[in-house]
């Protein structure tokens, strides 16, 4: 909105503005940049000939965690143990198979919203509140999972083109808290045999959803194996750390394979990002701390322009490039305090 030669504001979650915004703009792509999506225009209007990236079947699945993790298991991809539940009894019930400690959230979601881990069966009531709470859409369901006690995970960008291979960025090692990444590094050293799982269900997957675009697709790594979590069809907020640390930013090579322009070369170097956040409801936002932030080499900002504050809302990244480029980038995110009125 802030480069656009025309914005609308809408909630894209109704059907009728959101047909009604496309025949009236008659768009050349439509370009999906969050999953909270009334997606069944978007297949409707892909039918009738329009180009949604990277396709409307990619946007539609995977707005719900359910539907595209019937795609993985359909695929032969290696997930947690999961199941559905529609009541805090069904729920009791498919944890008990499961075995606990099990996570809990629900079918439409992101950013953690309505995620819990459940410990034991007295957990279990408050999760299902939560979840509840936590809701988006009007589906009252939550999937219940295996808790993988992973060594790390990690983002792989994957990219598809019209007309090229899908291509790999190196992976990118994160930590979430609150359900949000706090920081993330380009490349998370991984054995191998394990880099090679990643990218085969990498490949699988996102052939499967078709298209030309960037998706994250999130693993978890054991000592021993690689489980695919969830994917986004577009760039990843872990992703930001290629801003600084590839020759093309993820939001480059998401441009480059919409539009079917060539990719010819992925270069990078260590990176990292690490964000800064909020503390309190506010509006107006000022930061302090950019300059002490900015005078370290190899690092730089990013201030996202957005207009209010609440507490752990991401307002900015800090970035650095080069050695110890992790703890440089978390050192200037802590630099920059966010004032609002
Ligand atoms: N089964 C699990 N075992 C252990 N940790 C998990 C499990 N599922 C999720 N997590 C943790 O919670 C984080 C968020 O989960 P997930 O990516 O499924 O949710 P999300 O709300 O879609 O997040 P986002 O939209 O920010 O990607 C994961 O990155 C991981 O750290
Ligand atoms: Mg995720």
């Amino acid at each position: 909105m802030q480069v656009a030669d025309e914005c609308r504001v809408f909630n894209m979650l109704d059907a009728v503005p959101l047909r009604e915004t496309i025949d009236q703009v008659k768009p050349d792509l439509i370009v999906p940049e969050i999953e909270a999506i009334r997606t069944e225009v978007l297949l409707e209007v892909e039918q009738a000939g329009y180009r949604v990236i990277p396709s409307a079947r990619a946007a539609n699945l995977t707005m719900n965690r359910d539907r595209i993790r019937d795609v993985a298991v359909g695929l032969g991809v290696r997930t947690a143990r999961f199941s559905y539940a529609e009541s805090a009894a069904e729920l009791l019930v498919r944890s008990h198979d499961i075995g606990f400690p099990v996570v809990i959230k629900p079918v439409m979601s992101s950013s953690g919203k309505g995620q819990s881990v459940a410990r034991t069966a007295v957990d279990i009531e408050a999760s299902w509140q939560f979840a509840c709470q936590g809701m988006r859409g009007d589906r009252q369901k939550v999937i219940v999972e295996e808790f993988i006690d992973f060594q790390y995970e990690i983002t792989l960008l994957t990219i598809r083109q019209h007309n090229g291979e899908t291509l790999f960025c190196d992976p990118i090692g994160h930590v979430q808290e609150r359900g949000d990444y706090q920081y993330s590094w380009q490349p998370q050293a991984m054995k191998a045999e394990h880099l090679n799982a990643a990218q085969e269900m990498a490949r699988k997957v996102t052939t499967d959803l078709g298209g030309a675009g960037i998706f994250g697709v999130e693993f978890f790594v054991t000592r021993d194996e690689v489980i695919f979590s969830e994917l986004s069809p577009r760039p990843h907020d872990t992703g930001m750390v290629t801003l600084i640390s590839q020759n093309l930013s993820e939001f480059d090579l998401h441009a480059r394979a919409v539009l079917g322009l060539p990719i010819p070369l992925i270069r990078s170097v260590e990176g990292a990002s690490a964000v800064v956040l909020a503390d309190k409801d506010g509006k107006n936002p000022r930061f302090e701390g950019v300059e002490a932030a900015l005078s370290e080499p190899g690092v730089d900002v990013r201030l996202f322009g957005k207009p209010t504050t609440r507490p752990y809302r991401r307002m900015a990244v800090a970035l650095a490039q080069g050695a110890d480029a992790l703890a440089r980038a978390r050192a200037a995110a802590a630099k920059i305090k966010v004032i609002s009125e």
